[in-house]
């Protein structure tokens, strides 16, 4: 195996997110406005043989996990046989997907046919009528059913995405924590971060993760494990007696960029080497232009070597991140 390129701080990049569509059937709050966003076109995303192309070449550099984002990945036509082909390739240790759940309950079985083993599902609250007013879309049983259904296919470590939002479902924090002493699933509370496609919100809807553990730790004992298998920021905990875990993941109040591992690709062929950069390195043209595998492997190098040491948002929210909206970076 070929060791995973270093960028200039000494960070091994091992770990690719490719955003295979920016389109969502959902609209969370925190992710883009009730309106949505202008769509790319069609002819912008890359083809599947182009990401497929960029995972292999991915993979021969050393980076050795994949996750799918979207947008909604399962909103894509043909997905499955995407995740076969990136699944087989030589040297991936593992392949993941990022969903809002909401098709899960149709392709779950089918996506563990097709390679994926781990799987992160978006669920913010345990209620259907918030679920509406977070996301704009009124299917919290569907989402629900799809999460039974990943773990009836027997994806596992099933992972909850949790955004905390002051006044919307900070009142469910013991109830989500719950959830991992019924069920073998790992529930994690991410700090909120601002960007401009979520302008609507504001500050004082930001909850700390030293609220959240402060909160936790009120419920019962809580203590400090090791995560379940994956390769992100969160720091984890479990109840007493509890099947799954309870992750933190705090990228605003205490960022763990030191430790970052992540370079990643969007729908339209842009490298970025931060969740939160300006800056973009574009690889579709080089695709589309018939580059050879190594002038391909020298552009990544150089995206990877660029890599900022750390984003520069912090809880004021004094200044949001204007890069693209989340949902065309894919989380
Ligand atoms: P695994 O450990 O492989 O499961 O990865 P993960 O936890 O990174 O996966 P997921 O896509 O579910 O990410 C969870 C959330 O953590 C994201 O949606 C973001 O909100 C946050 N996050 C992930 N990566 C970064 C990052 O590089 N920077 C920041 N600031 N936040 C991140
Ligand atoms: N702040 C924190 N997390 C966010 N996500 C999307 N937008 C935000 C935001 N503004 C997370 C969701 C989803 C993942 C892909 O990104 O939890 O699961
Ligand atoms: Fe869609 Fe995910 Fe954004 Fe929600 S957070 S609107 S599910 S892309």
């Amino acid at each position: 195996m070929v060791a995973p390129p270093m960028d200039g701080f000494h960070r091994r990049i091992d770990y690719l997110r490719l955003s295979i569509t920016d389109r969502c059937n959902l609209r969370c709050r925190y992710c883009m406005p009730s309106q949505g966003i202008p769509k790319l076109k069609h002819e912008e995303i890359l083809r599947y043989e182009e990401i497929m192309r960029v995972a292999h070449i991915a993979v021969r550099m050393g980076m050795s996990k994949i996750r799918i984002t979207g947008g909604e990945p399962l909103v894509r036509k043909d997905l499955l046989y995407l995740c076969e082909n990136i699944s087989k390739i030589p040297g991936l240790s593992s392949l993941s997907i990022t969903t809002n759940g909401v098709l899960l309950g149709r392709f779950a079985e089918s996506l563990f046919s097709a390679g994926i083993r781990r799987i992160n599902i978006s669920l913010d609250t345990l209620k259907r009528d918030k679920f509406f007013s977070i996301t704009r879309v009124d299917c919290f049983e569907e989402v629900w059913r799809g999460i039974l259904a990943a773990q009836k296919a027997g994806i596992s470590p099933i992972k909850l995405n949790t955004v905390i939002m002051r006044g919307t479902n900070d009142d469910e924090i013991e109830d989500l924590a719950r959830l991992t002493v019924d069920y073998p699933l790992h529930v994690r509370f991410i700090e909120l971060m601002p960007f401009q496609s979520n302008e609507s919100l504001t500050q004082s809807e930001f909850v700390s993760s030293d609220e959240i553990l402060e909160r936790l730790h009120a419920i019962a004992p809580l203590d400090h494990v090791p995560g379940p298998e994956g390769n992100g920021p969160a720091s984890h905990f479990r109840l007493s007696g509890a099947q799954g875990t309870i992750g933190i993941i705090s990228p605003i109040s205490h960022h763990f960029c030191a430790e970052c591992n992540r370079l990643r690709l969007t729908a339209d062929g842009k490298l970025r080497t931060c969740l939160f950069s300006t800056e973009e390195t574009d690889l579709r043209d080089l695709l589309r232009d018939s580059a050879s595998d190594e002038s391909i492997i020298q552009t990544i190098r150089e995206a990877i070597r660029s890599k900022p040491e750390r984003h520069t948002l912090d809880r004021a929210f004094s200044r949001k991140c204007f890069s693209r909206p989340m949902s065309a970076i894919g989380g």
